[in-house]
């Protein structure tokens, strides 16, 4: 199966808007974004290439996700955790069942390896905390 049969641009496009708009109502997450992104039209673009690119394997995305976490200030096990059960909020209403599957898959992975980035970079002397058990 090449890449881009997975699932179409526009159910990337979907999830993303989705599950952003989830991020900007809730309680802890919506605060930060609102703080450090000012031009949502760009971030949502930005987003749905990152995604389309995990999800589609096309090349669109040409950011560097680390550094711009490991900018933000205060990021904790429970923001991540958060982050994690709002995707899979989103993915959960998705009726493409192999989209969903890699989609919670590579969100559990980058997560874990942002937060692991984060700990490290603010205290490389203790081991980093696991966001998801396994
Ligand atoms: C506690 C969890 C998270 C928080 C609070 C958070 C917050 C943010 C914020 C505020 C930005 C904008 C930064 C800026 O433009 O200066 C951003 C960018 C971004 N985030 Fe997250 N994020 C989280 C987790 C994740 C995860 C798990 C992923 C991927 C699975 C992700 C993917 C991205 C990408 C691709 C960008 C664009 C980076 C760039 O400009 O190159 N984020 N995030």
């Amino acid at each position: 199966m090449a890449a881009t049969d997975l699932c179409t641009e526009e159910e990337v496009t979907h999830l993303v808007h989705g599950f952003y708009a989830r991020v900007r109502e809730d309680d802890l997450l919506g605060p930060i974004f609102h703080r450090h992104v000012a031009d949502w039209d760009q971030h949502l673009a930005k987003l749905v290439d990152f995604w389309s690119a995990i999800l589609r394997g096309t090349r669109r995305f040409t950011g560097a996700p680390m550094p711009a976490h490991i900018a933000l200030p205060d990021l904790n096990t429970g923001l991540f955790q958060r982050w994690l059960a709002l995707f899979h909020e989103t993915t959960r209403l998705l009726d493409n069942p192999a989209m969903r599957e890699q989609a919670d898959a590579m969100a559990r992975r980058i997560a874990q390896s942002f937060w692991y980035g984060y700990q490290l970079s603010r205290d490389p002397e203790r081991i980093p905390k696991q966001l998801v058990p396994g």
